[in-house]
């Protein structure tokens, strides 16, 4: 095999172009940037995650401002237990976002949403059910399980009558999640349709820790599927994280992917939600202004751009508002954190908060840069401008690019 474009994904009685845009929350994968990767025969990802914040953006609705009015006397409350999610705003929200996208889609793709685990929103059980039911309910072509090990996820939804045709995968980082996701959801009878296998050098969270530069892509590919050959269990995997070039992909694909899914190529997009001043960020970032860190309430390390405004940003807690990192007894790791700097330094109106960060509020704004490893190679995927600035690229290119190219070559823009 010479390019990607030499293999196809069989799914749901279709033949897709091996190549998945992986689920960028807050907006990052916007509907428009999903709509592109359909068109263009692969398969596209929205995002749940913040979704009245993403619906007020979109369709003018005010999710957003309508909680924080109905909260707006425990802002300055440091206990948060009270606030909750109104599950049929919820999904009145998903449905919007999902139905309005499905009904824009042209061509032979898909669209499938990333739901993550770790929005636990007050009453994780009850809003991940909402969530995956309003998703399946407004025609989504699949859902990708992402952010947790979503033990009894399936579970939630298997009496929907959509349960057995729409396509659910998960994304895993080891053998062991896997292997924990397939018992835990063996009694509903169903396997997934895919597997999105990621790595240390994705964007996002990760599913590693601090030690994530010790594990190799490729290396949890083979182990995955050999265990799955030797259980005799046929499944799609698609291994994510790190694949910037065609022959990146095609290399996976050589050692047995159905697929791959990629990201951090398409942050530098028109059709992407970041604003275009950030994706200068990114194309400037060199090798040493990316890390990976702990800021994350979630618990999961994260790699982001280390000029990111929302690290050691200590603004109040914004939960009333947003409130989609609150556990079941109304908890998060920022607000602990910011209790504490608060008790700390009395009578000080600006603190900083270093050890984590108020991700709401920090990723609504499009202040904390979450980004892949390869971010300091973007610079070579584009043409820089007179004045300094890096040339904004397309979808179609970026997916085109990754479609047919050969030998490692990135098409630059006009090329
Ligand atoms: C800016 C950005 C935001 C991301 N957000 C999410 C997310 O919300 N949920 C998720 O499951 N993965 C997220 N990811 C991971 C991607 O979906 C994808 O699997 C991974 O980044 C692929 O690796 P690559 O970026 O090296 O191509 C994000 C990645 C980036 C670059």
């Amino acid at each position: 095999m010479k390019r990607l474009d030499d293999s196809r994904l069989r799914l749901g009685g279709k033949e897709l172009v091996p190549l998945v845009i992986g689920g960028m929350g807050v907006d990052i994968s916007t509907a428009e940037l999903a709509l592109e990767a359909a068109r263009l025969g692969g398969i596209g990802h929205i995002s749940d995650a913040m979704i009245k914040t993403v619906s007020d953006r979109r369709f003018d609705t005010s999710y957003v401002k309508d909680k924080l009015k109905l909260y707006k006397y425990n802002v300055a409350n440091p206990d948060k237990s009270a606030v909750q999610f109104d599950l049929g705003r919820l999904a009145e929200a998903t449905r919007l976002h999902v139905a309005s996208t499905m009904e824009a889609k042209r061509g032979d793709g898909l669209i499938f949403i990333n739901c993550m685990e770790k929005l636990t929103m007050g009453a994780p059980r009850e809003t991940l059910k909402v969530r995956l039911t309003s998703a399946l309910d407004a025609g989504i072509d699949g859902i990708t399980l992402a952010a947790g090990l979503h033990l009894g996820s399936f579970a939630l939804i298997e009496d929907h009558p959509r349960f057995r045709d729409a396509k659910l995968g998960i994304i895993v980082s080891s053998l062991r999640a896997l292997q924990l996701f397939l018992r835990k959801s063996a009694r509903t009878h169903r396997l997934p349709d895919f597997v999105v296998i990621e790595g240390p050098l994705a964007g996002g969270h990760l599913g590693f820790g601090l030690d994530w530069a010790q594990y190799d892509l490729a290396t949890i590919v083979a182990e995955i599927r050999t265990w799955l050959a030797a259980e005799k269990l046929d499944l799609p995997l698609i291994p994510a994280g790190g694949i910037f070039t065609g022959s990146d992909a095609v290399a996976f694909m050589e050692a047995g992917a159905a697929a791959v899914q990629v990201a951090t190529r398409f942050t530098v997009v028109k059709e992407c939600g970041l604003p275009p001043k950030v994706q200068q960020e990114y194309f400037k970032a060199s090798e040493r202004d990316i890390e990976v860190n702990t800021i994350s309430p979630t618990g999961y390390p994260m790699r982001m751009l280390k000029n990111s405004p929302a690290i050691g940003s200590g603004i109040r807690p914004n939960c009333e508002a947003f409130g989609y990192l609150l556990d079941a007894n109304g908890n998060c790791a920022y607000v602990a954190a910011y209790n504490r700097e608060v008790a700390a330094h009395p009578g000080v109106r600006k603190i900083a908060v270093r050890d984590k960060t108020c991700l709401c509020t920090h990723m609504r704004n499009f202040d904390c840069w979450t980004c892949g490893h390869y971010t300091y190679r973007l610079k070579d995927t584009t043409v820089r401008h007179a004045d300094g600035s890096y040339e904004i690229l397309t979808a179609e290119h970026v997916f085109r690019d990754y479609q047919f190219s050969t030998d490692n070559r990135i098409l630059l823009p006009g090329g």
